[in-house]
Protein backbone atom coordinates (compact mmCIF):
# COMPACT_ATOMS: atom_id res chain seq x y z
CA UNK A 1 0.00 0.00 0.00
CA UNK A 2 1.00 3.24 -0.74
CA UNK A 3 -0.78 6.15 0.40
CA UNK A 4 0.78 9.08 -1.08
CA UNK A 5 -0.73 11.05 -4.64
CA UNK A 6 -0.22 10.39 -8.22
CA UNK A 7 1.31 13.30 -10.00
CA UNK A 8 0.00 14.24 -13.18
CA UNK A 9 1.58 17.14 -15.41
CA UNK A 10 0.56 18.68 -18.70
CA UNK A 11 1.70 21.83 -20.33
CA UNK A 12 -2.06 23.42 -19.18
CA UNK A 13 -5.54 21.71 -19.46
CA UNK A 14 -5.01 18.69 -21.66
CA UNK A 15 -3.79 16.52 -19.13
CA UNK A 16 -7.11 16.85 -17.13
CA UNK A 17 -8.01 13.90 -20.40
CA UNK A 18 -5.76 11.57 -17.84
CA UNK A 19 -7.28 12.81 -14.39
CA UNK A 20 -10.64 12.35 -15.87
CA UNK A 21 -10.12 8.45 -16.64
CA UNK A 22 -8.00 8.01 -12.79
CA UNK A 23 -11.06 9.51 -11.77
CA UNK A 24 -13.02 6.70 -13.21
CA UNK A 25 -10.62 3.80 -12.43
CA UNK A 26 -8.56 5.14 -9.32
CA UNK A 27 -11.51 6.77 -7.34
CA UNK A 28 -9.74 6.69 -3.79
CA UNK A 29 -6.13 7.69 -5.60
CA UNK A 30 -5.26 11.25 -4.52
CA UNK A 31 -4.15 13.80 -7.01
CA UNK A 32 -1.62 16.61 -7.51
CA UNK A 33 -2.15 17.84 -11.06
CA UNK A 34 0.64 20.43 -12.34
CA UNK A 35 -0.41 22.73 -15.89
CA UNK A 36 1.75 24.85 -16.97
CA UNK A 37 -0.42 27.51 -17.91
CA UNK A 38 1.93 30.51 -17.65
CA UNK A 39 3.79 28.50 -20.79
CA UNK A 40 1.59 26.90 -22.70
CA UNK A 41 1.82 25.84 -25.49
CA UNK A 42 4.87 23.74 -25.40
CA UNK A 43 4.08 21.71 -28.71
CA UNK A 44 5.85 25.02 -30.70
CA UNK A 45 8.66 25.44 -28.68
CA UNK A 46 12.43 23.98 -29.03
CA UNK A 47 13.08 20.24 -27.93
CA UNK A 48 15.73 22.15 -25.56
CA UNK A 49 13.28 24.28 -24.08
CA UNK A 50 10.28 21.67 -24.00
CA UNK A 51 12.81 19.12 -21.94
CA UNK A 52 13.99 21.85 -19.20
CA UNK A 53 10.33 23.17 -18.57
CA UNK A 54 10.05 19.13 -18.70
CA UNK A 55 12.37 19.13 -15.81
CA UNK A 56 11.33 21.89 -13.20
CA UNK A 57 7.03 20.28 -13.53
CA UNK A 58 8.79 16.95 -12.84
CA UNK A 59 10.75 18.79 -9.57
CA UNK A 60 7.49 20.44 -8.66
CA UNK A 61 5.40 17.34 -8.25
CA UNK A 62 8.75 15.53 -6.75
CA UNK A 63 8.32 18.50 -4.02
CA UNK A 64 4.81 17.11 -3.87
CA UNK A 65 5.97 13.90 -2.28
CA UNK A 66 4.04 11.91 -5.14
CA UNK A 67 4.38 8.08 -5.70
CA UNK A 68 4.47 8.23 -9.58
CA UNK A 69 4.78 10.73 -12.11
CA UNK A 70 2.41 10.88 -15.16
CA UNK A 71 3.93 13.08 -18.32
CA UNK A 72 0.50 13.50 -19.21
CA UNK A 73 1.75 15.18 -22.49
CA UNK A 74 2.23 14.22 -26.10
CA UNK A 75 5.15 16.45 -26.68
CA UNK A 76 7.09 15.96 -23.31
CA UNK A 77 6.44 12.40 -23.69
CA UNK A 78 7.92 13.01 -27.02
CA UNK A 79 11.41 14.73 -25.97
CA UNK A 80 11.80 14.31 -22.18
CA UNK A 81 10.79 10.58 -21.75
CA UNK A 82 14.81 10.09 -20.73
CA UNK A 83 14.64 12.64 -17.86
CA UNK A 84 11.58 10.99 -16.67
CA UNK A 85 12.96 7.30 -16.76
CA UNK A 86 16.19 8.58 -14.06
CA UNK A 87 13.30 10.31 -11.46
CA UNK A 88 13.70 8.37 -8.11
CA UNK A 89 9.67 7.25 -8.21
CA UNK A 90 8.13 5.33 -11.75
CA UNK A 91 7.42 7.55 -14.69
CA UNK A 92 5.18 7.19 -17.28
CA UNK A 93 4.14 8.72 -20.49
CA UNK A 94 1.47 8.83 -23.09
CA UNK A 95 3.15 7.47 -26.25
CA UNK A 96 3.40 3.38 -25.99
CA UNK A 97 0.09 2.95 -24.45
CA UNK A 98 -1.46 5.09 -27.33
CA UNK A 99 0.43 3.46 -29.91
CA UNK A 100 -0.21 -0.31 -28.73
CA UNK A 101 -4.13 0.85 -28.69
CA UNK A 102 -3.79 1.98 -31.82
CA UNK A 103 -2.43 -0.89 -33.06
CA UNK A 104 -5.19 -3.32 -31.23
CA UNK A 105 -7.54 -0.80 -32.66
CA UNK A 106 -6.92 -0.95 -36.81
CA UNK A 107 -8.18 -3.21 -39.14
CA UNK A 108 -7.13 -2.03 -42.26
CA UNK A 109 -3.24 -0.93 -41.03
CA UNK A 110 -3.37 2.68 -41.70
CA UNK A 111 -3.25 4.91 -38.39
CA UNK A 112 -3.41 8.89 -38.19
CA UNK A 113 -1.60 10.63 -35.59
CA UNK A 114 -2.50 14.11 -34.79
CA UNK A 115 -0.06 15.70 -32.40
CA UNK A 116 1.50 19.43 -32.03
CA UNK A 117 4.44 19.93 -34.18
CA UNK A 118 7.32 19.04 -31.45
CA UNK A 119 5.61 14.97 -31.21
CA UNK A 120 4.90 15.29 -35.10
CA UNK A 121 8.33 16.00 -35.57
CA UNK A 122 9.83 13.65 -32.82
CA UNK A 123 7.84 10.45 -35.14
CA UNK A 124 7.33 8.92 -31.20
CA UNK A 125 3.96 7.36 -31.88
CA UNK A 126 5.34 6.17 -35.60
CA UNK A 127 8.18 4.49 -34.03
CA UNK A 128 6.45 2.76 -31.76
CA UNK A 129 3.80 1.36 -33.69
CA UNK A 130 6.52 0.45 -36.39
CA UNK A 131 8.32 -1.39 -33.47
CA UNK A 132 5.23 -3.38 -32.96
CA UNK A 133 4.27 -4.07 -36.60
CA UNK A 134 6.11 -2.25 -39.59
CA UNK A 135 3.57 -3.17 -41.72
CA UNK A 136 1.04 -0.16 -40.67
CA UNK A 137 0.89 3.32 -42.38
CA UNK A 138 1.03 5.98 -40.22
CA UNK A 139 -0.32 9.56 -41.65
CA UNK A 140 0.87 12.03 -39.43
CA UNK A 141 -0.74 15.46 -39.05
CA UNK A 142 1.00 18.47 -36.78
CA UNK A 143 -2.07 20.52 -35.16
CA UNK A 144 -0.39 23.32 -33.60
CA UNK A 145 -3.66 25.32 -33.02
CA UNK A 146 -6.05 22.71 -31.56
CA UNK A 147 -4.10 23.80 -27.88
CA UNK A 148 -4.71 26.99 -28.10
CA UNK A 149 -8.27 26.49 -28.96
CA UNK A 150 -8.89 24.40 -26.22
CA UNK A 151 -7.09 26.27 -23.60
CA UNK A 152 -9.83 29.05 -24.36
CA UNK A 153 -12.10 26.98 -24.30
CA UNK A 154 -13.25 26.06 -27.73
CA UNK A 155 -14.48 22.62 -27.78
CA UNK A 156 -17.86 22.90 -28.82
CA UNK A 157 -18.37 21.27 -32.26
CA UNK A 158 -21.01 23.43 -32.86
CA UNK A 159 -18.49 26.22 -33.15
CA UNK A 160 -17.72 27.57 -35.97
CA UNK A 161 -14.27 28.15 -35.48
CA UNK A 162 -13.93 24.44 -33.90
CA UNK A 163 -15.43 23.17 -36.82
CA UNK A 164 -13.54 24.73 -39.47
CA UNK A 165 -9.86 24.50 -37.89
CA UNK A 166 -10.56 20.60 -37.10
CA UNK A 167 -12.09 20.19 -40.75
CA UNK A 168 -8.70 21.89 -42.14
CA UNK A 169 -6.00 19.92 -40.26
CA UNK A 170 -8.02 16.69 -40.63
CA UNK A 171 -8.77 16.64 -44.56
CA UNK A 172 -5.57 14.75 -45.44
CA UNK A 173 -5.89 12.33 -42.95
CA UNK A 174 -9.77 11.72 -43.85
CA UNK A 175 -8.21 11.63 -47.45
CA UNK A 176 -5.32 8.96 -46.42
CA UNK A 177 -8.11 5.96 -45.43
CA UNK A 178 -7.47 5.85 -42.11
CA UNK A 179 -9.38 3.53 -39.63
CA UNK A 180 -7.91 4.06 -36.26
CA UNK A 181 -6.56 8.44 -35.33
CA UNK A 182 -4.75 8.79 -32.29
CA UNK A 183 -5.07 11.86 -30.83
CA UNK A 184 -1.41 12.25 -29.70
CA UNK A 185 -1.57 15.37 -27.63
CA UNK A 186 -4.10 14.96 -24.54
CA UNK A 187 -5.11 18.38 -25.41
CA UNK A 188 -7.07 16.36 -28.00
CA UNK A 189 -9.73 14.82 -26.54
CA UNK A 190 -11.42 17.85 -25.51
CA UNK A 191 -12.37 18.24 -29.56
CA UNK A 192 -13.34 14.66 -29.78
CA UNK A 193 -16.47 15.66 -30.99
CA UNK A 194 -15.83 17.68 -33.47
CA UNK A 195 -13.14 15.80 -34.64
CA UNK A 196 -15.35 12.40 -34.51
CA UNK A 197 -17.39 14.56 -36.58
CA UNK A 198 -15.44 15.29 -39.28
CA UNK A 199 -13.94 11.50 -39.38
CA UNK A 200 -17.30 9.81 -39.30
CA UNK A 201 -18.50 6.75 -37.74
CA UNK A 202 -15.94 4.32 -39.32
CA UNK A 203 -12.73 6.00 -37.47
CA UNK A 204 -11.50 4.97 -33.71
CA UNK A 205 -10.10 7.32 -32.16
CA UNK A 206 -7.34 6.86 -29.57
CA UNK A 207 -7.15 8.93 -26.36
CA UNK A 208 -3.87 9.30 -25.39
CA UNK A 209 -4.39 10.54 -21.51
CA UNK A 210 -7.01 8.05 -20.76
CA UNK A 211 -4.63 5.21 -22.60
CA UNK A 212 -1.87 6.63 -20.43
CA UNK A 213 -3.57 6.91 -17.21
CA UNK A 214 -4.69 3.08 -17.79
CA UNK A 215 -1.44 1.87 -18.14
CA UNK A 216 -0.76 3.51 -14.61
CA UNK A 217 -3.76 2.41 -13.40
CA UNK A 218 -2.48 -1.02 -14.03
CA UNK A 219 1.16 -0.83 -13.09
CA UNK A 220 0.46 0.37 -9.49
CA UNK A 221 -2.07 -2.26 -9.13
CA UNK A 222 0.49 -5.15 -10.26
CA UNK A 223 3.81 -3.32 -7.94
CA UNK A 224 0.67 -3.49 -4.89
CA UNK A 225 1.22 0.73 -5.12
CA UNK A 226 -2.41 1.78 -4.55
CA UNK A 227 -3.53 3.29 -1.49
CA UNK A 228 -5.11 1.88 1.53
CA UNK A 229 -8.43 1.73 0.92
CA UNK A 230 -10.12 3.89 3.83
CA UNK A 231 -7.76 6.78 2.97
CA UNK A 232 -9.34 9.94 2.29
CA UNK A 233 -8.76 11.29 -1.37
CA UNK A 234 -7.74 14.47 -1.71
CA UNK A 235 -7.00 16.45 -5.59
CA UNK A 236 -5.03 19.33 -5.48
CA UNK A 237 -4.74 21.43 -8.98
CA UNK A 238 -2.01 23.88 -9.72
CA UNK A 239 -1.03 26.33 -12.52
CA UNK A 240 1.00 28.82 -13.52
CA UNK A 241 -1.40 31.42 -14.71
CA UNK A 242 -5.16 33.08 -13.38
CA UNK A 243 -6.44 30.05 -12.56
CA UNK A 244 -10.30 31.32 -13.71
CA UNK A 245 -10.13 29.66 -16.69
CA UNK A 246 -8.65 26.41 -16.11
CA UNK A 247 -11.21 26.16 -13.33
CA UNK A 248 -13.91 26.70 -16.49
CA UNK A 249 -12.70 24.52 -18.99
CA UNK A 250 -12.09 21.81 -16.14
CA UNK A 251 -15.74 21.72 -14.79
CA UNK A 252 -16.94 21.62 -18.06
CA UNK A 253 -14.84 18.64 -18.83
CA UNK A 254 -14.30 16.75 -15.72
CA UNK A 255 -18.26 17.45 -14.93
CA UNK A 256 -17.13 18.67 -11.06
CA UNK A 257 -15.87 21.77 -9.77
CA UNK A 258 -11.98 22.28 -9.62
CA UNK A 259 -10.12 25.16 -8.01
CA UNK A 260 -7.08 25.91 -9.81
CA UNK A 261 -4.33 27.16 -6.93
CA UNK A 262 -1.58 29.43 -9.18
CA UNK A 263 2.10 28.60 -8.52
CA UNK A 264 5.08 29.93 -9.29
CA UNK A 265 8.17 27.52 -9.95
CA UNK A 266 11.44 28.52 -10.28
CA UNK A 267 11.83 29.02 -14.30
CA UNK A 268 15.90 28.41 -13.77
N1 LIG B 1 -1.07 18.46 -23.95
C1 LIG B 1 0.17 18.73 -24.63
C2 LIG B 1 0.55 17.53 -25.46
O1 LIG B 1 0.02 16.46 -25.18
C3 LIG B 1 0.07 20.03 -25.34
C4 LIG B 1 1.37 20.53 -25.75
C5 LIG B 1 1.43 21.98 -25.94
O2 LIG B 1 1.42 22.67 -24.93
O3 LIG B 1 1.59 22.41 -27.08
O4 LIG B 1 1.33 17.57 -26.36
Amino acid sequence: MDNRPIGVFDSGLGGLTAVKELEKVLPKESLVYFGDTGRVPYGSRSREVVRRYARQDMDFLLGHGVKAVLAACGTVSSTAADIGARLPVPYFDVVAPTARAAVMATRNRRIGVLGTSATIHSGSYAHVIQQIDKGIEVFPQACPLFVPLTENGFISPEDELVRIVVERYLEPVREAGVDTVILGCTHYPLLSEAIGHVMGPGVTLINSGKEAANALAAALEETGGLCAPEEERSAEFYVTDAPENFSTVAQLFLGHSVEGIRVDITFD
